[in-house]
Formats: structure tokens, sequence, C-alpha cells
């Protein structure tokens, strides 16, 4: 992997997924520089990051501070979106179109705004890679809204890939994994939920932040990649 000395920006890097990708990529030799709303959350993130690294705040659905914050960094070389908020589940009877919009809001529109935020500076020989979810692909009840988000950000790897050439333009859409996403469903639910969903995975087992990390690792230290979606789901698609 080619990444030595290249700076790697991972929005929503402070915990999750993208804070495993942080630690795999520094022990590649890459310098990370990590995002997310809460101060203490960055510091707590950083400091169990060994390697080259960095933080700052800066609210992704704000376009003032995604531009402040990519002027003040400079040129990098990579950028991974991890961001978004956990609303945009439930039933679809019953799924509020406000709640919806906050849930666009708080991922499509995150990831949109800091990629545009991010072009003046992103390296041409460098990468994006966006964070999807498995519910753009499923037909699991109770995952339209995210299946819409996700299947939006999914839509545009192709065209976008083709646009910002030679700039790679990848995506991981992750399955169920266990990371603070979740930290609205009450620890009991939630445990049934992860058993349930373990039981019917192929792998016998949720995921893990570093079973995507590695992924999006890939993606990022591999050339020749662009134009794809990876699917890191434990086979969630696979029926009996
Ligand atoms: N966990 C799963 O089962 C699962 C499945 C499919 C897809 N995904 C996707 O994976 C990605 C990573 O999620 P995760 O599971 O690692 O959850 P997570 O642990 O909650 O991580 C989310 C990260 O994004 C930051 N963040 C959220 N909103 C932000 C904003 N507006 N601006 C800047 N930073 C923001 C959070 O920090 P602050 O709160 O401090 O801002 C945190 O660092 C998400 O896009 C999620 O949709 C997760």
């Amino acid at each position: 992997m080619n990444i030595e000395q290249q700076t790697v920006v991972i929005m929503g890097g402070s915990s999750g997924i993208g804070l495993a990708t942080a630690k795999i990529l520094t022990q590649y030799g890459a310098n990370v520089v990590i995002t997310g709303r809460n101060q203490k959350k960055l510091e707590t993130a950083l400091a169990s990051i060994n390697g080259s690294k960095s933080g700052a705040v800066c609210n992704a659905t704000s376009t003032d501070e995604l531009t402040n914050f990519f002027t003040k960094l400079g040129e990098f070389h990579h950028l991974i979106l991890c961001v978004s908020g956990t609303e945009g589940g439930g039933a679809f009877v019953s799924l509020e179109g406000k709640q919806l919009r906050q849930a666009f809001e708080e991922k499509f529109w995150a990831h949109f705004q800091a990629v545009q935020a991010s072009l003046k500076t992103l390296h041409k020989s460098g990468s994006i890679t966006f964070v999807t979810a498995a519910s753009a692909r499923t037909s699991l009840s109770g995952t339209v809204g995210l299946a819409a988000i996700n299947g939006a950000l999914e839509a545009m790897i192709l065209p976008l890939a083709n646009e910002l050439r030679p700039i790679r333009v990848n995506a991981v859409s992750p399955g169920v994994i266990d990371t603070g996403w979740w930290k609205n469903i009450p620890e009991k639910e939630r445990q049934a939920i992860f058993a349930q969903t373990a039981a019917t995975l192929p792998v016998g087992r949720i995921g893990r932040p570093e079973d995507i990390a590695e992924a999006i690792a890939f993606l990022v230290g591999n050339g020749f990649m662009t134009g794809t979606v990876i699917e890191c789901d434990g086979g969630l698609r696979i029926k009996e």
C-alpha cells in the first residue's frame, strides 16, 4: 500500500468505522486528520491512535465549517466520509418527511458538501471513499429511508468517478456493525437485533469496525480501484 506520508482526511473519524480506519492507515504510514463535532470525543479518539495524527472539530452539515477546515488544511491526498446521523429508519407508513429530510441533511448532504468543499485542495492522484450502507440494496423492512439516502450516494459513485478523474471515487457499503451508530436503541433491544442478525448471516456474526476499515484502506491504497462499491456485510443479501 503506497500511502506513506500521505495525508488522509477522515470526516467522522472520532469513533466507530472512521476511528478504526484511522488506526489502520497510520500503521501504513499515513498522516491522518480526523474530524467530528465533539471536541472531547475527538481528543479521546486522537489519544487512541498511534502514529501521525491530528484532529479538528468540523460539522459536515455546515458549508462554512467545511470551507474553513479545508482552507486551513491545505493540500491533502485522500478523503474518507464516515459522517451520518441516526435518523431515517422505521416502517414506511409511519416515516415522517421531516425526519427523513433531517436524515438526508446529516448523511447525503453532509457527504455531498464535504466532497465539493474538498476539491480545491484534494490531490489529483488521490481518492474519495464514501461509507454508504447495505440498506441501499436489501429488502429489509424498516429501511426504506436509509435505502433512499445510501442509494442516492451509491448512485453518484460511477458518474462522479468519471467527472473527477483522475481522482478515484469509491464506496464501502457496510452491513450491521457494532458501533455508536446504534446508541439510540436501548442496550437490550440492540443486543437482540445483533444476535438475530448474526444468526441469519452466513458468517455467523455481525461486523466489527475493523472489518469495514480494512475494506476502506484497500480502496484508498489501491491506485487501480475507482467507480466501485465494496459490499462488506457478512453476506446480508444472501438468502437460504
Ligand atoms: N454501524 C452500522 O451498523 C452501519 C451500517 C451501515 C452503514 N454505516 C455507516 O457508517 C458510517 C460510520 O458510522 P459508524 O457506524 O462508525 O458510527 P459512529 O461511531 O457513530 O461514527 C460516526 C462519526 O461521524 C461523526 N459525525 C456524525 N455527524 C457528523 C457531522 N455532521 N459532522 C461531522 N462529524 C459527524 C461522529 O462524531 P461526532 O458525533 O462527534 O460528530 C463520529 O465520529 C456512517 O455513515 C453510517 O451511516 C454504519
